[in-house]
């Protein structure tokens, strides 16, 4: 059964721009005006703001720029998905806190999200850096009947799904750099890390990790990272409802995650990739700080992994990797 916040928000956002009385509310709700109005004051508290009008009554003014729990759920519910969802002011990082909560026996699926991460977690080890300033990090934990080595097609699938997405719903031009980054305007936008636990050959669970910058001024950021990061606003210059944008990522991420297990997405896994793939005929160096290879980015075999076609004119195809754009000039 969903809160008294959850309800009250689905129908203030349903209603949009309408206003709707205290009364209406209160009979909608089951509920008295004074718990209406209580219910709305907690809300005020966590960063939303409410216009009242004599005699019309309320509407939604604004949105936090953070994930909030009740506001998340109201937006899910809009779009009638029912995710099991488990919203942080703060946390270390997404998918630590699915291990805790697998440890804990929760049962899957279900969603970690935060608008904050002390020590967010990237490939090879990284770290992610994850300010509190209008960015979400959230995690989903599975339990697939996958093999392991599914995981980098599994990966390749739901970067593709969220770019299918944004860009389909919010007109945001992101794309797919293989394997796990998100860039809008050739800058990374996102970024996502799987992880799972394998019993013998089957994965027990696994968790899919995406950090997206939304409303943030990476300008703000440490040199190392601004240079080549920026945020959905950035790119657009208009700010969004990230609440908006977090649960329609959360409902992708499950559909996406359903079609997958289903089968049969081999056509479209291929029309998205050849849609979103940022690298599509680029000039690329691997591993540009070790063991560089360079050559032209071809595609994706069935397995999610990356073709590349060397200078000498042979094929390679890559499990993992580091890509960046550039030449042999560029890089040496
Ligand atoms: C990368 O580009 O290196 C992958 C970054 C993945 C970051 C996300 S943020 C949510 C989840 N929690 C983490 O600690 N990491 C992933």
């Amino acid at each position: 059964m969903a809160d008294t916040e959850t309800v009250l928000l689905t129908h203030l956002l349903r209603a949009r721009p309408k206003f709707l009385s205290a009364d209406f509310l209160a009979g909608r709700l089951g509920i008295s005006c004074g718990e209406i109005r209580r219910a709305l004051d907690g809300l005020s508290e966590e960063g939303l703001e409410f216009r009242e009008v004599p005699r019309r009554g309320y509407q939604i003014a604004r949105e936090p720029d953070e994930v909030n729990g009740a506001l998340l759920r109201a937006h899910l519910s809009i779009l009638d998905c029912a995710a099991p969802i488990l919203c942080f002011p703060q946390i270390d990082s997404t998918n630590s806190e699915v291990e805790r909560q697998l440890a804990n026996g929760r049962r899957l699926p279900f969603v970690v999200l935060s608008s904050k991460q002390t020590k967010g977690r990237g490939r090879m080890g990284r770290k992610w850096y994850s300010p509190e300033e209008g960015n979400c990090y959230m995690s989903f934990a599975f339990q697939p009947a996958l093999l392991p080595d599914q995981m980098q097609r599994f990966t390749v699938w739901m970067g593709l799904s969220i770019c299918y997405v944004l860009n389909r719903k919010f007109a945001l031009p992101v794309m797919l750099k293989w394997p796990n980054d998100l860039i809008i305007g050739g800058k990374k936008v996102g970024g996502m890390l799987s992880e799972a636990r394998i019993d013998s050959d089957r994965m027990r669970d696994l968790t899919f990790g995406l950090g997206i910058n939304v409303n943030s001024n990476c300008e703000l950021w440490p040199e190392s990272v601004s240079v080549t990061a920026t945020s959905l606003r950035m790119f657009t210059g208009k700010r969004l409802s990230i609440n908006a944008v977090v649960a329609t990522l959360v409902r992708e991420g499950l559909k996406a995650y359903g079609q997958y297990c289903e089968g049969g997405i081999d056509e479209q896994f291929m029309s998205r990739w050849e849609t979103y793939d940022a690298l599509k005929g680029a000039q690329v160096v691997v591993n540009p700080k070790s063991d560089a290879l360079f050559g032209t980015a071809g595609g994706i075999d069935v397995d999610g992994a990356l073709i590349l076609r060397l200078e000498d004119g042979c094929r390679r195809v890559l499990q993992a990797g580091e890509v960046t754009l550039g030449t042999r000039s560029t890089v040496l």
